[in-house]
């Protein structure tokens, strides 16, 4: 009787896991994975330098600071003011970009959204996807479009390091499969790395007391592992002369 109710909690289990593996027709790129890890701190700072160099032009990360970056990632003040606080801008300053919203209307007819909380609204691998899926079309205004939010206003920004793919569509307009166009300075698996790094970044600066979250959750476990044996010796001590 036991056995037959494991197995079948086992097999509700998996019906749901078959299901979402029998969905052969979603093309493969909705399948990736960012795969970054918050605990990488090497990782973490190419991301910050990644996101300065690459996205604080137009996006800004309004509630946080450049000081706690450095505080959160290791980085020493100097080189933060030296390397990723933009001339102008003061290390206590919040992250924001210094293009003025009219002027981000007028070349794109939007407002490059703040980043701070992109990863916990679309989540990571959302914007691993979008940084990757950018292909050339002719049709669009910034001469590239993207899977992931397709007519995009955002011009692919990393088209120097990934280079420009082409995407190939099936005759009713599902796509097929990503192929070389223009090359860029990153081989794939180096602009996956930069991807993933970037990525890293976003979501440590969506919620940057997650790092000394974990640290603080060690202590604590030790904590109570430690009061557990005081605890027992404690017991141990009064019940002696009761036996
Ligand atoms: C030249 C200006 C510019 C730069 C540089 C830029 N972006 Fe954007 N980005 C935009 C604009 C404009 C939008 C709004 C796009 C839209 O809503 O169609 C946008 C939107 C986004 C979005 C939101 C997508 C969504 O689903 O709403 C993400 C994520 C993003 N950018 C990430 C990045 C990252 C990461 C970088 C750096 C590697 C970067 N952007 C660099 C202009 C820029």
């Amino acid at each position: 009787m036991r056995k037959l109710a494991i197995i079948a909690t086992v097999l509700a289990l998996a019906a749901p896991a078959a299901f979402a593996s029998g969905g052969e027709a979603t093309a493969s790129w909705q399948q990736w994975h960012a795969g970054n890890a918050l605990g990488d701190r090497a990782s973490l700072q190419r991301g910050a330098r990644n996101f300065m160099n690459w996205c604080a032009g137009c996006h800004s990360l309004k509630y946080v600071r450049y000081q706690r970056i450095g505080t959160d990632l290791g980085i020493a003040d100097d080189v933060m003011k030296a390397n990723l606080v933009p001339p102008g801008a003061k290390i206590t300053d919040y992250v924001v970009s210094a293009m003025p919203a009219s002027l981000a209307n007028a070349s794109f007819g939007i407002v490059p959204p703040d980043l701070s909380l992109i990863t916990r609204s679309k989540g990571t691998d959302y914007v691993y996807r979008f940084l990757k899926t950018f292909y050339a079309d002719a049709a669009a205004a910034t001469g590239t479009n993207n899977l992931a939010l397709p007519g995009t206003a955002m011009p692919h920004v990393l088209s120097d390091l990934q280079g420009v793919q082409q995407a190939v569509f099936a005759q009713d307009g599902q796509f097929e499969k990503f192929e070389d166009g223009v090359p860029g300075q990153l081989t794939a698996a180096q602009y996956d790395a930069f991807v993933r790094d970037t990525v890293n970044f976003l979501e440590y600066a969506g919620e940057p007391a997650k790092l000394s979250r974990a640290t603080i959750g060690i202590w604590v476990v030790l904590y109570l592992l430690l009061f557990t044996v005081i605890a027992w010796l404690l017991k141990q001590e009064y019940w002696k002369d009761v036996h």
